[in-house]
């Protein structure tokens, strides 16, 4: 690890862009991109492959501690590709259902202990952008660029149906508004490491903004970094 690597925090919840943001901040700039959220997603999946419950908490931090992963960088515009074992998982980590198990066992406090230096060890020369929801806060506190970047969540509901709907997937916007509601409250009302902005973070609402509207945004404040 490069302790003094410049890191950039953007932590925010789901549907906000965050995604979408920090992969193309990370290639404009050449930085290394770390998706913790894509961690917790693989533990879950990994846990599930392994039939680990959810509710054992040795068992879960067993497949987080092991957990062989690699993300594979792709052309612009494409998501990283990512491999559990060896096999390409990129599809199967981003359905509503692991999602949905991540932020559950996210609220395990072992299961982040385990998943703590394996994140910081992307702190790499010339510099990282860290995306998740406790960057700012835990994992990176002395990172000098911190950005909390949220969305209503009817804006973040409909975008994520937007997305299912491209990607071929018949879903119902209410249920939909409803999952996102009940993930944000887990996250937020958590007592491990809750989504919360970091106290010197830049708040930015990304609601009606376009993605290069929020990228000019976020670059300004990088160039701080
Ligand atoms: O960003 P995401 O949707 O891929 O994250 C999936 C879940 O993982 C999210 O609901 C909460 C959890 N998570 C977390 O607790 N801490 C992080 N730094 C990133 C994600």
């Amino acid at each position: 690890m490069v302790a003094d690597a410049p890191v950039i925090a953007v932590d925010g919840p789901g549907g906000s862009g965050k995604g979408t943001i920090t992969q193309m901040l990370a290639r404009r700039l050449g930085w290394h991109l770390l998706d913790s959220g894509a961690l917790y997603r693989l533990t879950a999946l990994a846990a599930e492959q392994q039939r680990v419950a959810f509710d054992d908490e040795a068992g879960l931090v067993r497949v987080a501690s092991s957990l062989d992963v690699a993300f594979e960088p792709t052309p612009a515009g494409e998501p990283v590709k990512v491999l559990l074992n060896g096999k390409d998982v990129t599809a199967a980590i981003r359905t509503e259902t692991c999602g949905d198990n991540a932020s559950k066992i996210a609220v395990i406090q072992p299961v982040r202990d385990a998943l703590l230096q394996r994140q910081r060890d992307f702190q790499q020369s010339p510099g990282l952008v860290a995306d998740g929801r406790d960057m700012g806060t835990v994992v990176f506190p002395n990172a000098p660029v911190k950005v909390f970047l949220t969305a209503s969540v009817e804006e973040r509901a409909q975008r994520r149906y937007r997305q299912l709907k491209d990607a071929g997937v018949s879903v119902n916007i209410d249920a939909l508004l409803e999952e996102i509601r009940a993930r944000d409250e887990r996250d937020t009302n958590r007592s491990a490491a809750p989504l919360k902005p970091a106290e010197d973070a830049q708040v930015i609402d990304s609601t009606g903004l376009s993605i290069e509207e929020v990228l000019d945004r976020v670059m300004a404040l990088a160039g701080q970094a």
